[in-house]
């Protein structure tokens, strides 16, 4: 693995703000990991990396998520972080009509954000959510939304650290039906 330079030393931030990237979109961070899109080739990693953030998910579901984000691109775009050619990241972006307290329709939505440890609090994770954010603001949207699990307050603190503010929290409710024919 190579060596991550300090925080800070991003050469991402170099990119202007509003500047729309041609695509695919490559952002090189200064310790040689890529932010790009994600094509079909980065399925197994990709899969792998999904398993970590979450380990509920087979790989046989991820496969059919994957599949189905490369076939609607209009609606679905993946970032990954590549150092080499291993992915160390990956964002998945979506288009939401709705989001809580977003005052806009459709808007962006961070509905995966995930960092192998090693390569944390280097920047990637902004970087990931910057190509996102351009990926959306490029369609046209004016606001991006993301949510994060109530005890995962490390998502937290990176969501204020990158300019999301808290807008809502929610508890979620479930209930088993009984068959009827
Ligand atoms: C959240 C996550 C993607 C952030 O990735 P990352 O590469 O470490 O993020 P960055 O280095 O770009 O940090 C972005 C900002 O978040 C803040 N941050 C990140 N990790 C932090 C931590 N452990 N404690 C405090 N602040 C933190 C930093 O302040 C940083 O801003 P700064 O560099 O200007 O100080 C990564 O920690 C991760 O994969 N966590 C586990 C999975 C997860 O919880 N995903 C989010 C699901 S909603």
């Amino acid at each position: 693995m190579k060596t991550l330079t300090p925080k800070g030393q991003i050469s991402f931030a170099r990119i202007p703000k509003r500047q729309a990237l041609p695509l695919p979109t490559i952002l090189p961070l200064d310790f040689g990991v890529r932010i790009r899109r994600a094509i079909r080739q980065d399925m197994p990693q990709w899969a792998r990396l999904r398993k970590a953030l979450w380990p509920d998910c087979s790989v046989a579901d991820s496969e059919q998520d994957i599949t189905k984000f490369l076939s609607q691109p209009e609606r679905y775009e993946t970032f990954v972080a590549a150092d080499g050619n291993r992915l160390v990241g990956f964002l998945e972006a979506s288009l939401r009509n709705y989001a809580p307290k977003c005052k806009t329709s459709p808007v962006g939505f961070i509905e995966g954000w995930y960092v192998a440890p090693q390569y944390r609090r280097s920047g990637v994770g902004r970087a990931l959510v910057e190509a996102a954010e351009r990926w959306a603001a490029g369609k046209g949207w004016t606001e991006m939304a993301s949510d994060a699990l109530l005890e995962n307050t490390l998502s937290h603190r990176a969501h204020k650290a990158i300019g999301y503010d808290e807008v809502e929290r929610q508890v979620c409710f479930r209930k088993v039906l009984r068959a009827r024919k």
